[in-house]
């Protein structure tokens, strides 16, 4: 499908939104450049419809164009610094190796379960400084987030309504503890980080940490399950990964390309434009394939192999591109790293227990929604 839009010259309309769709890679990227024309506002009312209420993630960085996100990303970006990444490492390799060992010795398992969600689950967790009693609840409570586009019902709404309520009421605590006792931890410096002498208000600290559950969570976690698949379906990749350690972070790249966690990217047209030929009329959806743009043939050469190492292979879009481009990726590729050093110096072959994979239910992300395995120890 995404091949046969890319060979249409233009963008093309998709539905259900009848929004335009940009499948080419320069198409992409050309309206993820230019937050002028396309605005990022698309995302705030898709989070925010009549019947929830007030959402911080409606307000949070990723939804700011402008000058208002320029400011606020400078403050936020000190969270993302070295000294918090090194102390992180320490934690993901201890909870990645404890993990990995109790999902040998059970052979059996839904990998998602038992590692590829509870390895980042448990690190932002952390970072967020959540009594990890609240952990079980993410699952839930991403759920709910991603659920608020598609919920008619009044049984789902309700149920989308008390996730925003409940997540308000445990990082709200969250913020009031550290602010009454500094820890050496992210929530106590971006209390105190200051920027041109401003400040972070509380709302923007509010409207960061819920947006970093989904964006910090769900992403990685399907990252690690498009990985576990491809290892699974390609036992040569697996071998190569447990033969030479630095095969690790280039099949890590390859995954992030060929498999996109992130499949789109929505803007918000402000203006009557032209891209590629195709008129669209201001206040129109517009829509930034990155699952296409990452296996378009006129940047990626043989685009349909999974080849690590590829040249220009860290260009894909997955983590998007310009202003917006993900404060977490370091991180994410940290984890991945870490969390697949890991799993592969402990198994030697992962078997599929079902021949067909159940993905996750969404257009914008891909990965498998449970991933039932068996594994040999090596
Ligand atoms: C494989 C994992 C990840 C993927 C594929 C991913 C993907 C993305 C993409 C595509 C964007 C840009 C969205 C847009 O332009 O509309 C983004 C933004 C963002 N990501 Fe990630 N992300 C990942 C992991 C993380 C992690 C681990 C964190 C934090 C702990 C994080 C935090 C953020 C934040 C805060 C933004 C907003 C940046 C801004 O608006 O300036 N992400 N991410």
């Amino acid at each position: 499908m995404f091949a046969r839009m890319r060979a249409e010259p233009g963008l093309c309309r998709v539905e259900p939104f009848g929004a335009f769709a940009a499948a080419r890679y320069e198409e992409s990227s050309a309206l993820l450049k230019d937050p002028r024309t396309f605005s990022s506002e698309a995302l705030s009312a898709a989070a925010e419809p009549p019947w929830i209420g007030p959402n911080p993630v409606a307000q949070s960085l990723l939804t700011k164009d402008p000058p208002a996100h320029t400011g606020l990303r400078a403050l936020l970006t000190r969270a993302f610094g070295a000294p918090m990444i090194s102390r992180l490492e320490v934690r993901v390799r201890e909870t990645s190796e404890r993990l990995a060992d109790a999902a040998v010795r059970q052979g059996e398992v839904d990998l998602v379960d038992a590692f590829t969600h509870v390895v980042p689950r448990d690190i932002i967790g952390e970072m967020l400084g959540l009594d990890p009693s609240l952990f079980p609840n993410f699952k839930r409570w991403s759920q709910g987030m991603a659920a608020i586009t598609s919920a008619v019902t009044p049984a789902q709404q309700e149920e989308c309504r008390s996730v925003v309520r409940e997540m308000k009421l445990a990082l709200t605590e969250v913020l009031e503890t550290r602010r009454r006792h500094p820890a050496e931890d992210m929530v106590s410096e971006l209390l105190q980080a200051e920027v041109d002498g401003r400040k972070l208000s509380d709302d923007e600290l509010l409207s960061f940490l819920f947006l970093l559950l989904p964006a910090g969570v769900d992403t990685t976690t399907q990252l690690l399950g498009n990985a576990m698949l491809t290892l699974a379906r390609r036992p040569e990749q697996l071998e190569q990964a447990r033969a030479d350690k630095a095969h690790v972070p280039r099949f890590i790249e390859e995954v992030l390309r060929y498999e996109s966690p992130t499949q789109l990217s929505f803007r918000l047209a402000t203006r009557d434009v032209e891209l590629s030929g195709t008129r669209i009329p201001a206040g129109s959806l517009v829509l930034g394939i990155i699952g296409s743009a990452n296996r378009d043939e006129r940047v990626f050469e043989q685009p349909d192999l999974f080849l690590p190492g590829r040249s220009k292979g860290n260009q894909h879009l997955t983590f998007g591109y310009g202003i917006h481009f993900c404060l977490g990726a370091q991180l994410a590729r940290l984890e991945a790293r870490v969390a697949l050093e890991a799993f592969v110096s402990r198994v030697r072959g992962i078997e599929l227990r079902s021949s067909t994979v159940e993905w996750i239910d969404s257009f914008g992300s891909h990965g498998p929604a449970t991933l039932p395995v068996r594994l040999l120890p090596a």
